[in-house]
C-alpha cells in the first residue's frame, strides 16, 4: 500500500517520525518533522499565504497556544467538544465508540450520534472487545482538550483545540486598529491539540497537530454582495451533495443554488486554486457537504475538502459556515461588545471558516506525487519544485582533479537563496536517486569539462533530461525553475 512505503520514505528521508521514539513510555500521536519535512511545511506554508492570505488580503495572527477557562466556555468547547468512548469491562481497553462502531458493523455513524444509540448498536449487534472479546461498559463522552494549570495554584486552562478561538476574541481590536471592512478574512497558522482516544496512521490523527486557519467575518444580510466573486467564476468545484458528485463552476454553483451563496462559493473557488497548485490530482477530491449529525456543534452548514489516497478519503479542511456563534458566546460570557459598523449597519458579523489540516496535507501531497519508474530504477516525488524540500542538488563528478573544490565553489554561491544540497559520496547514480527520493528537482553536475569551459550539467528530475549551462547561468535557471506561481 502506498500509506506504508510513504512511511518508509519519511522515516528514512528526514519528513517525519514519531516524538521520543527512543523512550518506551513515549505515548502515540505525537510525531515530528526532520529537517527535509520541515522544508516541506515551510513551502506549503509561504503558498497558503501567497493564494490566501495575501490574495485575499487577509490578516495574519499569531495567537497563544494556552488559553483561560472562559474561553472555553464561551466557545462551547468544555460542554461539547466530547467523543464518545466505551471500555472493556474485562481487559479495560478503551475505544473511540463510533469509530469502533463504524468498523465492526460497517455502517456510517455520524460523530454527534448520541451515547444511548451506539449503546443500542452495541447490544443489538453483539459488539465484543476486539483484544479480548469481553463485553463493553456503557458509552459516556470523553472531553478531548488537555487541561494544564497555571502558576502555583494550578488555575485551570487548556491547550487550545484549534487556533482560531483568539482570532475571534481578537476581532474587535483587530477591526479597531487595522482599519477592517467587511467581508475580511483573519488567518493563523499553529498547533492546536486534541486528547484523540485512538491516534493513528502518524500524520494523520495527532494529539498535537499545525492547523492554518481562516475566519472569514461577514454581514449575513450581504452574502452575495461580492465584487470579487469574478475571480472564481470559471473555477471548477467537485461537489459531493446527497450522495451525488458534480464538478461545476463557482458561477452555475450559484446560478442553480448548489452552494448557498456566493460568499460560501468564492472561498471554496480560492481554496480548490490553491490546493491545485500544491499539486494534488484533483479528480481525487471532494467538497462533501455534511449531513445535520456530522457537523461540530458550532456549525450551521459544512463542506469537508477531502482527498481520496490508499487509506481512504481524507479530511484536509473543514469548512464551516459558524454563523455568529463564536461572536455571540465571547461577547455573553466577556459583556464585551464584538458588533461592527459596516457602512452604516452595525452588525455583529458571521463567520465561514477555512480550516486546514496542514500534517493531513503533507501526507496527500507526497502520496499523490509519488512514483516507482520501474523501469529506471527509481523512486521519486513529482513535487511542484516551489514546494521541493531541496531545491537543488550539487554533485561533483569525482572528488579528484580539483573537481571537489569546484564543486564546493559553486555550492557556496547558491545556498543562501537556495534549498541547496552538497553530495560529494557515491556513484553519481545513486546521488541522483537519493535527490529523486525527496522530490529534488534540479541536479547540478561539475565534471572536467567545468574547469575547461565553466558549463555544469542539470539533470530535470522528472524527465531525467540534462543540459549544460553557463555556471553565470545557474542562479537564473534554479530561480526560473522553482519559482512560486
Ligand atoms: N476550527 C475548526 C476545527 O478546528 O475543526
Amino acid at each position: 500500500m502506498n500509506y506504508d512505503k510513504i512511511m518508509k520514505l519519511a522515516l528514512e528521508r528526514g519528513f517525519f517520525f514519531p516524538s521520543g521514539e527512543v523512550y518506551a513510555d513515549s505515548t502515540a500521536g505525537f510525531w515530528e518533522y526532520g529537517p527535509t519535512g520541515v522544508s516541506f511545511k515551510n513551502k506549503f506554508i509561504e503558498l497558503w499565504r501567497r493564494e490566501l492570505v495575501r490574495k485575499d488580503r487577509m490578516m495574519e495572527i499569531d495567537g497563544s497556544q494556552i488559553m483561560s477557562q472562559s474561553v472555553f466556555e464561551a466557545s462551547g468547547h468544555l460542554s461539547s467538544f466530547a467523543d464518545p468512548i466505551v471500555k472493556c469491562q474485562k481487559c479495560k481497553s478503551t475505544y473511540r465508540a463510533d469509530k469502533l462502531v463504524a468498523e465492526i458493523v460497517k455502517i456510517e455513524v455520524p460523530e454527534s450520534i448520541d451515547t444511548s444509540e451506539i449503546d443500542k448498536i452495541i447490544s443489538e449487534k453483539n459488539v465484543v472487545c476486539p483484544k479480548c472479546k469481553g463485553d463493553f461498559e456503557s458509552t459516556r463522552r470523553f472531553n478531548m482538550m488537555f487541561k494544564v494549570g497555571i502558576g502555583p495554584e494550578s488555575e485551570n486552562a487548556f491547550l487550545r483545540p484549534e487556533t482560531c478561538q483568539s482570532i475571534f476574541i481578537d476581532f474587535p481590536r483587530l477591526f479597531k486598529t487595522m482599519r477592517g471592512k467587511l467581508p475580511i478574512g483573519i488567518a493563523q497558522i499553529g498547533k492546536s491539540f486534541r486528547n484523540e482516544i485512538s491516534p493513528r496512521q502518524s500524520l494523520l490523527r495527532l494529539r498535537e497537530f499545525y492547523q492554518a486557519e481562516i475566519e472569514v467575518f461577514c454581514n449575513p444580510n450581504k452574502l452575495n454582495e461580492l465584487d470579487k466573486f469574478s475571480a472564481v467564476e470559471n473555477t471548477e468545484l467537485n461537489l459531493f451533495i446527497n450522495g451525488n458528485i458534480q464538478t461545476v463552476s463557482c458561477k452555475k454553483a450559484i446560478d442553480e443554488n448548489i452552494l448557498p451563496n456566493k460568499l460560501v462559493a468564492y472561498y471554496l473557488g480560492l481554496l480548490a486554486e490553491f490546493y491545485q497548485k500544491t499539486g494534488i490530482d484533483m479528480k481525487k477530491t471532494r467538497f462533501r457537504k455534511l449531513g445535520e449529525k456530522e457537523k461540530a456543534f458550532y456549525a450551521t452548514a459544512a463542506f469537508d475538502f477531502e482527498v481520496e489516497t490508499s487509506i481512504g478519503w481524507l479530511e484536509l479542511v473543514a469548512c464551516n459556515y459558524r454563523s455568529d456563534f463564536d461572536l455571540k458566546g465571547h461577547s455573553n460570557k466577556s459583556k464585551e461588545k464584538f458588533e461592527v459598523l459596516d457602512q452604516d449597519d452595525k452588525v455583529l458579523p458571521h463567520v465561514f471558516e477555512l480550516s486546514m489540516g496542514i500534517d493531513r496535507s503533507l501526507y496527500s501531497i507526497l502520496e499523490h506525487n509519488f512514483h516507482e519508474d520501474e523501469k529506471n530504477d527509481r523512486t521519486f516525488l513529482s513535487l511542484k519544485p516551489y514546494l521541493s524540500p531541496i531545491h537543488v542538488g550539487v554533485l561533483s563528478l569525482v572528488k579528484k582533479d580539483g573537481l571537489a573544490e569546484k564543486t564546493n565553489e559553486i555550492f557556496s554561491q547558491i545556498r543562501i537563496k537556495y534549498d541547496a544540497f552538497l553530495d560529494h559520496s557515491g556513484t553519481i547514480g545513486r546521488r541522483y536517486r537519493r535527490l529523486d527520493e525527496i522530490g529534488t528537482p534540479l541536479a547540478i553536475t561539475i565534471d572536467h569539462q567545468t574547469l575547461q569551459d565553466k558549463t555544469v550539467t542539470v539533470r530535470i528530475r522528472d524527465s531525467m533530461n540534462q543540459e549544460r549551462i553557463k555556471i553565470s547561468e545557474i542562479d537564473s535557471f534554479v530561480a526560473e525553475a522553482t519559482a512560486f506561481p
